[in-house]
């Protein structure tokens, strides 16, 4: 039997319906691995396996071992940062990926934090059509920002320690939950997604439980950051981001468990999303995709190296040089490129007073933008709200992604 037909085999063998989740390999220090791709490893540990098709998988990026990016202290745990591509799926995704609960039982993103996203949110519950007994999940609802907006039954699924402010379950979303749900709250009109089902090392278990608790009428608004843009936008490679979602993807995960993907919505959300409308039943969408996967390795060969130069560059000449927005992405891009910063400043309370992953950069409040001539803009997703907010600085935005070498 080739290496093909051994993943595909276990692949296409295993269940996943409640209590059939993959499990924890103790010889990955903390990494899931899928039975296929243990199968495979055992006959050649370089050899990769989809964890959604079972296909073969080959390597197009190595950022190297990277800090937990959401783990804002010096002695951060470190991560090989290697990316997979499964052409059959068009799904670029993690080689090893870390313990969820290593990285999201102490959470200290909070949604809410992003006017972009509470509006965003708002406008999304405005255009859904609810009646004040319906129900409405939400899976990775973080501290209750599109919730909130609803006149209705909903609940919220998140395994952090986030306040919230409406009725949460504290538990990552999966077939098993799914059920629970089901059986003690009944079938739900609307589950949402947002920017999470990237963060699922399983997506199987995800899409059965969304198919078991999805009302017969009910359907799916999934959103995800489309990989179109990962040429330039490779510092949203990190240890949470397991998957970068393709429709075709989408689309295959979707039918092995009966939905249909009916819809796909291009939306401005973090440099580029899609909003994924799944249900029971419907027309298929038929989309042809293809990702620009040597444009990344290209960039990826000579970005962080100008970055860096650029940087000290201004250094050498006397500037003190900041990052604003201690976000995840920021965090990625500080490791690969290598370069220091004076401090990094954001508006979360619960990064403030705390160092950038890996590094002895604080974290300090807005107002200490001052005291920066160059700002390295790490949350370039936040441009424009960012850009309006701190307008009353004299000093110079960097965009990390248009340093040209
Ligand atoms: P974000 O890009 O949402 O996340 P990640 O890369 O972690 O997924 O993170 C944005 C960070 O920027 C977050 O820590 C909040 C901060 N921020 C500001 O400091 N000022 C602002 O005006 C905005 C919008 C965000
Ligand atoms: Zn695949």
């Amino acid at each position: 039997m080739t290496l093909t037909l051994v993943g595909k085999a276990l692949h296409d063998s295993h269940e996943y319906g409640p209590g059939q989740g993959w499990d924890a390999d103790p010889r990955s220090r903390g990494a899931y691995l899928t039975d296929a791709r243990i199968a495979v490893m055992a006959w050649d540990p370089t050899f990769g396996a989809c964890r959604v098709c079972g296909s073969p998988t080959r390597l197009i990026a190595d950022l190297g071992e990277v800090p937990l990016a959401n783990c804002f202290e010096t002695d951060a745990p470190r991560f090989p940062l290697r990316v997979e591509m499964c052409d059959d799926c068009v799904l670029p995704q993690l080689e090893e990926t870390v313990d969820p609960h290593l990285m999201f039982d102490d959470y200290p993103y909070q949604s809410s934090q992003s006017r972009t996203f509470v509006e965003a949110a708002r406008e999304l519950v405005s255009r859904q059509d609810v009646q004040p007994d319906d129900f409405v999940v939400e899976i990775g609802s973080n501290d209750g920002y599109l919730l909130r907006h609803y006149d209705c039954h909903v609940l919220g699924v998140d395994p952090s320690n986030v306040t919230s402010d409406v009725p949460t379950l504290r538990a990552f979303f999966d077939a098993d939950v799914a059920h629970s749900i089901c059986v003690t709250r009944g079938p739900a009109k609307i589950i949402h997604a947002n920017n999470v089902i990237a963060h699922c090392p399983d997506p199987h278990t995800v899409f059965a439980g969304i198919k078991n608790l999805l009302d017969s009428d009910g359907y799916a608004l999934i959103e995800s950051p489309y990989p179109g843009h990962l040429v330039d936008q490779w510092d949203t490679i990190y240890h949470e981001h397991v998957f970068y979602w393709t429709y075709t993807a989408i689309a295959r995960a979707a039918a092995k468990h009966g939905l249909v993907v009916t819809d796909a919505e291009p939306i401005a959300m973090h440099g580029g999303s899609l909003r994924y409308r799944l249900a029971h039943q419907g027309v298929p969408l038929d989309l042809g995709e293809h990702l620009d996967i040597d444009g990344l390795t290209r960039r990826l060969m000579v970005e962080p190296e100008a970055l860096a130069k650029k940087v000290s560059e201004l250094q050498r000449a006397g500037k003190v040089v900041c990052g604003y927005g201690a976000a995840a992405k920021g965090s990625v891009l500080l490791s690969v490129s290598g370069i220091d910063l004076e401090f990094v400043c954001d508006t979360t309370p619960t990064k403030v007073g705390k160092v950038m992953p890996g590094t002895t950069i604080p974290i300090v409040p807005t107002s200490d933008l001052f005291r920066a001539d160059v700002a390295v803009l790490l949350a370039w997703n936040f441009r424009d709200e960012i850009l309006e907010r701190e307008s009353w600085w004299a000093g110079e935005w960097l965009m990390p992604h248009e340093v040209t070498g």
